[in-house]
């Protein structure tokens, strides 16, 4: 794929200070509910993982972009498999944690939908899944929607009519429905413009 063949260098010295409080949110609900088994999907550069490494837990990844994995080669390497999130190669109930952060928003409606049936089917029954992505609101600030608005913008292309497709759908809500998950908490970033969901799986 050569999406992010460019800007896959760039990402995390780009977003990292934006990014970082969620990544390290992440990691307090991981030490939190004790996960054993944990998988990245849409990992991109491997930057949570390698945290999660830091912090002693082992964590696996997925992602479709060989610019993206090549980064996660590269220092403390995140263990970043080169997958198509649609159609994950994992068995049921792979895993007690499968999370995503900021790739949904950027996928066409049908694709990010597929994603998070894929992402219910391999975790475990009474396991977690953890979202991550924008939640624009009247409680979100002017100045997050603008700085929102411009990375993405910036972003372009298919990628910018996805995020806006995503948002005049109504985000998240909208692309859960009718998907049998319990919210267990939720915390917002950036004024109210990001939203971390963390959801657990209900026995069928
Ligand atoms: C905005 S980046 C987010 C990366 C990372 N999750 C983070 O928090 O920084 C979105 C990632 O989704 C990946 N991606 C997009 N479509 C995918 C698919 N169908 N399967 C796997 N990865 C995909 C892209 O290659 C990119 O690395």
């Amino acid at each position: 794929m050569q999406e992010y063949q460019y800007s896959a260098k760039f990402y995390d010295p780009l977003l990292a200070p934006f990014i970082r409080p969620i990544r390290h949110r992440i990691i307090t609900v991981v030490k939190r509910y004790r996960y054993q088994s944990i998988l990245d999907v849409c990992c991109g550069t491997g930057d949570q993982l390698k945290l999660l490494k830091a912090h002693g837990f082992d964590g696996e990844g997925i992602d479709i972009s060989d610019a993206m994995l090549s980064v996660a080669e590269k220092g403390d390497k995140a263990d970043c498999k080169h997958q198509d999130a649609t159609e994950m190669q994992y068995k049921d109930a792979s895993f007690d944690l499968t999370m995503t952060a900021f790739a949904l928003h950027e996928k066409n409606h049908i694709s990010a939908r597929k994603i998070i049936e894929e992402m219910v089917r391999v975790t475990d029954e009474n396991g977690d899944i953890l979202i991550v992505d924008y939640e624009l609101s009247k409680k979100t600030s002017a100045l997050s929607k603008k700085l929102i608005y411009l990375i993405e913008w910036i972003a372009g292309g298919e990628h910018y009519q996805n995020f806006k497709d995503y948002i005049d759908r109504g985000g998240l809500p909208a692309l859960l429905s009718g998907i049998s998950l319990t919210e267990v908490k939720r915390y917002y970033f950036g004024q109210h413009g990001i939203v971390l969901l963390l959801l657990r799986k209900q026995k069928s």
